[in-house]
């Protein structure tokens, strides 16, 4: 079927890098401290996938519901994005670490969505690993997205509704071409999915932890591959 074995390194990871405006405030520092420090943990989580043979790395950044935060947060996060995008640029390229996006991207500030688009461009043919970063995305959004253009299709006399499968769903999400996460890592501690991938998590295994994404280091991340490898999955079966 495809599916990363059990015992194995999981193919794809997917975070739920929470936890920043937490740790900024037990350090009396403003939210976006918190923020400048994740990128941070970002690099290490990079390094133990290529270390590790992981292929698909997906990192949510920015939800939809995101953008109900405070103006003043929202600028500093973008103005963050912006910078690290301009160093990544360099270190995926020598990497071998190609970016791609998920997400309403177009809904992002012209500054970001340029940088967005050279290191995409730079990194198309990179092959060691694939950091998808999830901006401005919400699932539910991403699903209404995907039923919008099949019944374009159905519309325009493309596609039958009968003819309507799983893989029709599939290839209209934002996450077409990857393969669906083996494993969700969510730091700092709720026990909730935040309207991140509802579709592809379905058979994903869950790893959470109390650690603030600041301080989700690469020996985290890698002790986290090792409760992966110990977990069995079964897919309904016995
Ligand atoms: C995660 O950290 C980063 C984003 C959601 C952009 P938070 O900003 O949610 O930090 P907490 O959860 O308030 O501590
Ligand atoms: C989820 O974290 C989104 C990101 C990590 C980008 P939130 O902090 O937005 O989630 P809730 O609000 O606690 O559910
Ligand atoms: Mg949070």
């Amino acid at each position: 079927m495809g599916e990363a074995p059990s015992n194995s390194i999981p193919r794809h990871v997917a975070v739920i890098m929470d936890g920043n405006g937490r740790w900024a405030e037990a350090r009396g520092l403003p939210r976006k401290a918190g923020h400048r420090a994740g990128a941070e943990s970002v690099r290490e989580a990079v390094d133990a996938c290529l270390e590790k043979g992981v292929k698909f790395l997906t990192l949510y950044a920015f939800s939809s519901e995101n953008w109900n935060r405070p103006e003043k947060e929202i600028n500093a996060l973008m103005k963050l994005l912006e910078q690290f995008l301009r160093t990544k640029g360099k270190e995926f390229r020598k990497k071998n670490v190609r970016l791609r996006t998920i997400g309403r991207t177009h809904l992002l500030p012209e500054s970001c969505r340029s940088e967005l688009a050279k290191v995409i461009n730079d990194t198309s043919s990179n092959t060691a690993l694939t950091v998808i970063l999830a901006l401005s995305y919400g699932s539910r959004e991403e699903i209404t997205d995907a039923t919008r253009r099949i019944a374009e299709k159905i519309a325009r006399g493309e596609l039958e509704p009968d003819q309507i499968e799983k893989d029709t769903i599939v290839e209209h999400l934002d996450t077409a071409e990857f393969p669906d996460p083996d494993f969700l890592i969510r730091t700092s501690g709720e026990l909730r999915l935040s309207n991140f991938l509802l579709w592809q998590l379905s058979y994903a295994e869950f790893f959470i932890t109390e650690k603030n994404w600041p301080d989700f280091r690469k020996s985290d991340f890698n002790a986290a591959l090792e409760i992966y490898s110990r977990r069995q999955r079964r897919f309904g079966r016995v």
